[in-house]
């Protein structure tokens, strides 16, 4: 099967030299002992700590990593002679240390000692203060945060992923304190007056960005599972009750995974720990897992997707405790193979544990959706990409990473059958225990397993979708009994998908579902295809859509869709494939928009969590266009008419024992009537209002409708009422509940207050990407934020220097319309520099350009359309 390669366009993130930034592999480290002495007053930390270390040639250097670490007292023992580094070379740049000594070390092994000193800082990166309160007393906890490259920040160390060592680690800590690392402690013995060490197990063989330190007050509850793991959910005073929920699915996860992993959890401890200042989601740290409050915790005040979303995110965590801990990759190119998997399994683990939440239709939004436009830009990049400069490490963390990973992963999973699929995962982790691999290994060991079915060529077939950026789109005809099919890359940006047109094919797994039942599925690996068939009503191509690529249905072959659609007798995933593309099609020219909101009238009857989510995304992007003609309140009603079925099957109130997907799409259908202005709607609104104000609890999963319902009607005691509540509760997704709803007022007045509020003392700087989303939404709150940005740039100093979390900031700016502000938007970070936000930028800028397309291209036909 031909794969033609494509002359890749030099990618945003190859711009740094190959290899320079590798350590030298003539020095491994085969074990650590660490002893780390947090202070929690001054904000410092100190610590010594001596490498065994395997030397492979004689050397008069030693380079290790360090960052905005002071390192002194460096020696060297071999055997019985010990010799201090007589000078230490710092290297900024490649953030290591040279250690240079008198004499020659010889090749065999050797004993590094180094003693150090280092700032918690308030990064939330490597070795880092969090703040929380105890009865209204102000405290400050230190924690780590280490992958991807930030362990050399608190520990000096050989800080890359292949360099597994085993690590036995000490913290001395006050004696009214708690200690937490990846193992549980052995010994706890008195140091100076005031403070104890605690010393943890030996860990077993693993990379630097896993380990983590912890001192603060904590409280947890625990259980202890069946083969004696003991798993603890740990939270600041006066929380643990909120991790019950957290603490059963940790367990299910564990046997689940234990069972289909075919591998004992490789520990005999497993923490979850809930940390109120966190930058990511969660972290995988090998038995010391770390958590946002909001990833962790439950209690009355969640709602529903509160909780889908905790169990996905420890389902991920847990799954990377075999997928990335146990085996884990060579080196950061292949991260993907880490969180598009974990991005995979999370969903597996989750079906199975909760059967009644039908996740899997949520994947199709939250990932193959999110995936498929992210690579759908000119600005993607493909899964398998070299990574070379710290810098871009972070960046690779994005959506391509993991929901196209995810996606992909799925895809073959479904190819070769889900039993040898998850035989070849027991091979392959097996295999590699302890070691580190690269992406073909992985498929290596889905080779072995699924040659029996004669599917061999696994290497070849996934190269396509991970070596090349981008995907297929799939034309179909049918004519007189043959149905044709051809393939050429998507490109959502206009004009661009007649240019690339042949340039390049993937070899697909194609399968259908049709009138006259399952077709089976086939390899299309050609850029053309042909079946002879039976006549048919109607046909869909990518059964399930467990396939990543779109399809282009002839006219005449969509027109017969509508009937198996609203009569529901193709899946939900089905059903959702076909607005999803559709929606994307009408985007790139190939439906006409009059067109398409005649077909979409075939979902008036839906009643899909996932497929209403799509048609809201058709609601949003029609609106762009009428947005300010006399058109606009027309098509509100539109809006607001086409969903009275949907409505009046949800209602305002949930069943006692109602589906759970339709406790999520009541949220999502009173929230989009909220957004057009539903009269009923908004009355509804007012009435909750006044009940919150009166204190009675809303149910948690209409309270961000009532929310945004306030911000909606927009009055000054609606946002003094939503801030009151803000800050009277402590209680994480409550108040990002309510932080996304103040942004959403639209007066200059509350604009103004809100981007006061963003780097202010009462919004973690976690959070304020929140409440900056929510006011970059809507276009006056863009504009001034854009401006508030430019005036007051030093206050997102900080934010710019946290790059994931500046990467978010800039993406809030793709909601642009015109040419003026896409080049203004270009221009100001171009000036500010754009290290580590490249991907970012370039994704944005890509995004208004297609703004500017689609309303050039579209809007004289919706005007027309509504005024009828
Ligand atoms: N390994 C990551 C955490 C991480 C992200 C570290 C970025 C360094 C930089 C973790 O496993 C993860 O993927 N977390 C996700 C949540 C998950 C459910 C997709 C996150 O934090 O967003
Ligand atoms: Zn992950």
């Amino acid at each position: 099967m031909p794969i033609k390669k494509v002359s890749q366009k030099k990618s945003q993130l190859s711009k740094s030299k190959p290899k320079s930034i590798r350590l030298s592999k003539d020095v491994i480290p085969v074990h650590y002992t660490i002893t780390l002495a947090p202070d929690l007053e001054a904000h410092v930390f100190s610590g010594t700590e001596t490498i065994d270390i395997q030397v492979k040639k004689n050397t008069k250097n030693i380079t290790i990593h360090s960052k905005d670490l002071e390192l002194f007292d460096v020696s060297i023992k071999q055997g019985k002679t010990t010799e201090n580094a007589k000078d230490i070379r710092y290297d900024d740049k490649h953030e290591s240390a040279t250690f240079v000594f008198g004499k020659s070390i010889i090749a065999g092994r050797a004993k590094l000692t180094i003693s150090f000193r280092g700032i918690l800082n308030d990064l939330m990166r490597g070795f880092y203060k969090s703040r929380y309160h105890v009865d209204g007393d102000e405290r400050f906890m230190a924690t780590t945060q280490f992958e991807a490259n930030d362990a050399r920040r608190c520990i000096p160390c050989f800080d890359e992923p292949a360099m597994k060592a085993s690590f036995q680690v000490s913290l001395v800590v006050p004696n009214n304190k708690e200690a937490i690392s990846n193992m549980l402690p052995t010994a706890v013995t008195e140091h100076s007056a005031g403070y104890k060490v605690v010393s943890f197990e030996k860990t077993p063989i693993m990379s630097t960005y896993l380990l983590a330190f912890l001192v603060g007050d904590f409280e947890y509850i625990e259980h202890t599972t069946k083969k004696g793991v003991k798993v603890r959910i740990i939270t600041v005073p006066g929380k643990k009750e909120q991790g019950r929920f957290a603490l059963d699915v940790t367990l299910k996860c564990l046997d689940y995974y234990e069972q289909y992993f075919d591998i004992p959890y490789p520990l005999n401890t497993l923490d979850l720990i809930a940390i109120p200042d966190f930058e990511s989601a969660a972290m995988e740290n090998w038995g010391a897992i770390t958590y946002r409050e909001t990833e962790l915790l439950i209690d009355e005040h969640s709602s529903l997707s509160n909780k889908q979303r905790v169990a996905i995110v420890i389902c991920h965590e847990l799954a990377h405790q075999w997928f990335g801990n146990l085996v884990t990759m060579e080196w950061w190119n292949d991260l993907w193979l880490n969180e598009g998997f974990a991005s995979y399994m999370e969903y597996v683990a989750v079906d199975h544990i909760f059967p009644s939440w039908n996740i899997w239709s949520q994947f199709l939004f939250s990932d193959h959706d999110r995936a498929l436009r992210l690579d759908g830009m000119v600005s993607t990049h493909p899964i398998e990409v070299p990574v070379h400069d710290p810098n871009d490490i972070g960046q690779i963390f994005d959506a391509i990473s993991y929901s196209k990973g995810a996606s992909v992963i799925r895809q073959l999973a479904s190819y070769i059958g889900q039993e040898a699929f998850r035989d070849g995962l027991r091979y392959y982790l097996k295999k590699h225990s302890y070691k580190n691999t690269e992406t073909i290994h992985l498929w290596q060991a889905f080779e072995k397993q699924s040659s029996k079915s004669g599917k061999k060529n696994i290497t070849k077939m996934m190269d396509a979708w991970t070596k090349k950026p981008g995907y297929p789109l799939v034309s179909v005809n049918e004519r007189a009994g043959t149905l044709t099919l051809d393939q050429k890359r998507f490109l959502s940006t206009s004009g661009k998908n007649e240019q690339k047109k042949n340039s390049m094919f993937w070899p697909i797994p194609i399968s259908f579902v049709a009138s006259i039942g399952e077709t089976g599925s086939y390899m299309f690996d050609t850029q053309q295809m042909q079946f002879g068939l039976p006549e048919l009503d109607w046909c869909k191509l990518n059964a399930d859509e467990t396939g990543f690529f779109r399809v282009a249905y002839s006219r005449d072959m969509l027109s017969k869709l509508s009937v198996p659609i609203s009569e529901k007798l193709l899946s939900e995933s089905d059903r959702y494939g076909i607005i999803r593309d559709i929606v994307a099609l009408t985007e790139t020219g190939e439906y006409t928009l009059a067109d398409t909101l005649s077909f979409v009238e075939c979902f008036k009857a839906e009643q899909s969590y996932s497929i209403w989510s799509e048609i809201v995304v058709l609601f949003g992007k029609v609106h762009m266009l009428v947005k300010g003609t006399l058109q606009e309140e027309s098509y509100k009603k539109y809006v607001c008419d086409f969903m009275i079925p949907v409505f009046d099957y949800v209602g305002f109130t949930k069943d006692n024992n109602e589906d759970e997907s339709k406790t999520l799409l009541r949220s999502l259908v009173l929230a989009t009537l909220v957004r057009y202005e539903d009269k009923k709607v908004l009355s509804w609104v007012a009435k909750q209002a006044k009940e919150n104000q009166k204190n009675i609890p809303l149910d948690a999963n209409i309270r961000g409708v009532v929310y945004a319902g306030m911000a909606k009607i927009g009055s000054d005691a609606y946002y003094a009422q939503l801030l009151k509540n803000y800050h009277s509760t402590d209680q994480h997704q409550e108040k990002l509940r309510i932080l996304s709803a103040l942004g959403q007022f639209e007066g200059e007045k509350y604009i103004q207050k809100n981007l006061k509020m963003l780097f202010g003392p009462d919004v973690r700087k976690q959070d304020s990407i929140y409440l900056f989303m929510s006011i970059t939404s809507f276009e006056s709150g863009r504009a001034s934020a854009f401006a508030y940005m430019k005036t007051n740039w030093t206050e997102f100093k900080d934010i710019s220097a946290a790059r994931n979390m500046f990467s978010s900031f800039v993406k809030s700016f793709g909601g642009f319309r015109t040419d003026k502000d896409k080049k203004s938007v270009k221009a100001f970070f171009e000036k500010k520099g754009t290290v580590g936000i490249e991907l970012a930028l370039s994704q944005t800028l890509e995004k208004i350009d297609q703004n500017i397309a689609w309303i050039g291209k579209n809007k004289k036909e919706a005007v027309m359309y509504f005024k009828k």
